[in-house]
């Protein structure tokens, strides 16, 4: 009996990790950017988040002028001549579009907790966040995913692809795929970004990152610091773009 159930929890988990990489983005050949001049206003979503405090950090030390979009400003705890923190929730559409008006790039780093039933906080906000970046001309997104979806399914590691995401996260990676397609299917300048799970180490500067990032065996880290200054690289850069590059630590400084 026990041996059954374990093969049907395998056949399970197993064809979890088929469905995210088929419902997953697959990118194809880069988009071609353009020209465009060179970001001075960034928007973080997600900013008093783990991930999205890193980047508020990073981007007022380059210099970017910097609107956090938060649930609860008085959670990120940041003050700065540059920072303009913004009161938002992203299911209210008209909270996202006033943020996004006047911006030249959007970060996001949203994420949460509500893993055990279904949910689309991820996938609708982003929506919410493309509609407005659409109506106000703002192209470039740079959007942290996760590895494990489209075809980088797996490759958060054995622990994860057999166990977290098909007994803890199975609704929450749905949403990660809905918010992926979503993401793809825009008219932006779009980079997602797939980092292997997430510490609170320090910034190391060393990142495997591209197709391919990650292990179907063992489980590949990477500091929230690294991921928030690589996302705040592709603000500008055209490397990426239209695509969903892995990243995790190691690599070359
Ligand atoms: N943990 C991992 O190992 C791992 C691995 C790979 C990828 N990721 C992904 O990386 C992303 C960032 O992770 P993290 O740990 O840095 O996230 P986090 O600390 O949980 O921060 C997520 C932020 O999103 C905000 N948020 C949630 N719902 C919102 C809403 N309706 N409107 C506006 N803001 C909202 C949260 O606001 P509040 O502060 O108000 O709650 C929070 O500030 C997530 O998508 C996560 O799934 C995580």
């Amino acid at each position: 009996m026990m041996k059954i159930a374990l093969a049907l929890y395998v056949v399970y988990a197993i064809g979890l990790a088929v469905a995210l990489a088929r419902a997953g983005l697959r990118p194809g050949p880069a988009l071609s950017s353009g020209p465009a001049a060179p970001a001075r206003r960034i928007l973080v979503i997600g900013a008093a988040g783990r991930t999205g405090r890193r980047i508020v950090e990073g981007a007022l030390a380059r210099g970017y002028r910097v609107t956090a979009f938060a649930r609860d400003p008085a959670k990120l705890g940041i003050e700065h001549p540059d920072l303009s923190v913004v009161r938002g929730d992203v299911v209210d559409p008209g909270s996202v579009d006033a943020a996004v008006a006047g911006q030249d790039a959007v970060l996001c780093a949203l994420g949460h907790n509500r893993f055990l039933g279904p949910s689309d906080i991820l996938s609708e906000g982003t929506g919410n966040l493309l509609r407005a970046m659409e109506r106000h001309g703002v192209r470039r997104l740079v959007c942290e995913t996760s590895l494990g979806i489209g075809d980088s399914a797996g490759r958060m590691g054995l622990w994860y692809t057999l166990f977290v995401i098909p007994v803890i996260l199975p609704f929450y990676f749905w949403d990660k795929t809905r918010q992926e397609r979503r993401i793809a299917g825009s008219a932006t300048d779009w980079v997602i970004v797939r980092p292997g799970a997430l510490t609170g180490g320090p910034r190391t500067g060393r990142l495997h990152h591209g197709r391919g990032v990650g292990s179907l065996l063992w489980t590949v880290r990477v500091s929230r610091a690294d991921v928030a200054e690589f996302m705040l690289d592709q603000v500008d850069s055209g490397a990426y773009v239209g695509r969903a590059p892995g990243v995790c630590r190691g690599g070359p400084a």
